[in-house]
């Protein structure tokens, strides 16, 4: 046989077998029978250089092309064998990645809590706007434009003349308004002030309001109140104090001290040894208010109080910096 015939020979049957190759060790001796070092292709190419000269270049030509093609068919097969060798790996048994889901904010966590807590104790929970009325921020809470209370709380004006507003406290009328007494509410929501910031101050933090009006309400309902909600908030046995404080929209009004979360009364530097934490401003809702929300002060009575939340996680988590709340640390909330 003419020496191209049979290169052309070898590469129709090497092309046939290769087709029925299913595994990497078959692949293997095929490419050595085919393109070996002893195959009787690479023994064709040996000889060629004895041949006359027009024969010479037509089967070099030929040979080279040949050997060629079958190493680029070795080499794709080669790799589709390996991938389909990855996938016999694959366990389906294997256990799914979790993928990664966010959580809630620690204030959105803690806040969920309270109104869990107070909920149970028959409070509805109340929302308010941020963006509030001078009218009800300060007016109807018995802080008219001329009254010196008013810098009580840096506040943020809009152009439009209304507040961000500086407290949850304008809730309180709102609700009167809506509903009417008998009253229970908690008002959780983003208050704003027009300070600077440190450790223990943002100018946007969180404060939990709450409202309770009924007939013959007292101090001592506002009491009851605090220390059952903060026990559970807490989780040990809370003792509350009240001292005299003054709010225009309560009559009379206390700053009220919880017993200190860290020492648990005992005295350390965090309550500088007195064992007492001031916690919230609270009192009697003033008269003047109730008018305001619609409710007849003759007949009803209520208290009201007012908290920082960020305050009460921090000392619940033993959080040192207030700024971390909106740092958007993802360090910090991964924790919670
Ligand atoms: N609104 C007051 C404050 O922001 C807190 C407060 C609420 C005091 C209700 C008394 C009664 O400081």
């Amino acid at each position: 046989m003419d020496i191209v015939e049979e290169i052309k020979e070898i590469a129709r049957r090497a092309k046939e077998q290769v087709e029925k190759i299913n595994s990497a060790s078959d692949l293997l001796s095929w490419e050595k029978s085919v393109l070996g070092r002893k195959s009787r292709l690479s023994q064709l190419m040996r000889n060629i250089k004895d041949l006359p000269l027009e024969q010479r270049r037509e089967a070099g030509h030929i040979a080279n092309q040949v050997k060629q093609e079958l190493q680029e068919i070795a080499a794709k097969l080669k790799s589709s064998l390996q991938q389909a060798e990855k996938q016999k790996q694959v366990d389906v048994t294997w256990p799914g990645e979790k993928p990664q889901r966010g959580h809630l904010h620690p204030v959105s966590l803690v806040q969920r809590e309270l109104e869990d807590i107070f909920a149970s104790l028959g409070f509805i929970i109340e929302d308010g706007p941020e963006l509030e009325s001078e009218y009800y921020n300060f007016d109807a809470l018995n802080i008219p434009a001329y009254h010196p209370a008013r810098d009580m709380q840096d506040t943020f004006f809009t152009v439009g003349g209304d507040v961000l507003r500086t407290h949850t406290s304008p809730i309180q009328v709102r609700a009167m308004q809506k509903y009417g007494a008998p009253l229970r509410l908690i008002a959780p929501g983003r208050v704003f002030r027009y300070e600077a910031s440190d450790a223990s101050h943002d100018f946007v933090f969180h404060q939990v309001e709450g409202l309770m009006i009924d007939k013959d309400i007292s101090i001592a309902n506002l009491i009851a109140i605090a220390k059952e909600f903060l026990s559970r908030i807490f989780t040990q046995d809370v003792e509350v104090r009240v001292r005299p404080g003054f709010f225009p929209f309560v009559e009379p009004g206390f700053e009220m001290d919880l017993t200190c979360i860290l020492c648990q009364g005992k005295g350390c530097s965090a309550c500088k040894r007195t064992g007492w934490m001031e916690f919230m401003g609270a009192g009697l809702v003033h008269p003047r208010v109730l008018e305001a929300g619609g409710i007849d002060p003759q007949e009803f009575s209520g208290f009201a109080f007012g908290f920082g939340l960020d305050r009460l996680i921090m000392l619940k988590y033993r959080i040192d910096d207030i700024r971390l709340f909106h740092s958007g640390d993802v360090r910090f909330l991964q924790q919670f």
